[in-house]
């Protein structure tokens, strides 16, 4: 397959979406917008205690999200760091089974089984420890066969 870069190599896993920490939805999607990327609807997810906002970057897209409380693993990240990018997200077709490989060869995971993401998809976040610092989500999305 050739790739953007009309280099002949393999293409790799797709970057589903771009994870942003934020305090302020309306205030940290500003610049995003201005940028000329569209704005999707809201979504909580409980689960990960956040709101989340999703703005589109041709194939791949930009996750702002917000604390819904001080608990919020997202509410620990501002406070430590301040705004800004708080991990990177693949698409992989299967998370449990990826989750349990990557487990195999020695990753260190944050979750060791996929919990709920938004649009009804499931994800894996890896240890930022493994990846050099960065937090690593895998996410496998909703199966569009099967709305729930
Ligand atoms: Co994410």
């Amino acid at each position: 397959m050739i790739g953007r870069s009309g280099v002949d190599r393999p293409v790799g896993l797709e970057v589903d979406h771009v994870g942003v920490a934020v305090h302020d939805l309306d205030e940290g999607s500003a610049p995003w917008r201005l940028l000329g990327l569209p704005v999707a609807d809201d979504e909580t997810v409980a689960e990960q205690g956040v709101r989340v906002r999703m703005l589109r970057a041709g194939d791949t897209e930009i996750e702002l999200l917000a604390p819904l409380d001080a608990s919020s693993p997202i509410a620990r990240f501002l406070s430590r760091r301040g705004p800004g990018v708080h991990h990177v997200a693949f698409r992989v077709e299967d998370v449990e089974a990826e989750l349990a490989r990557l487990l195999r060869e020695g990753a260190r995971a944050v979750d060791l089984t996929p919990r709920p993401g938004r649009a009804g998809s499931r994800v894996a976040f890896l240890h930022p420890s493994w990846a050099g610092g960065v937090l690593v989500e895998l996410v496998q999305p909703a199966d569009p066969e099967r709305s729930s």
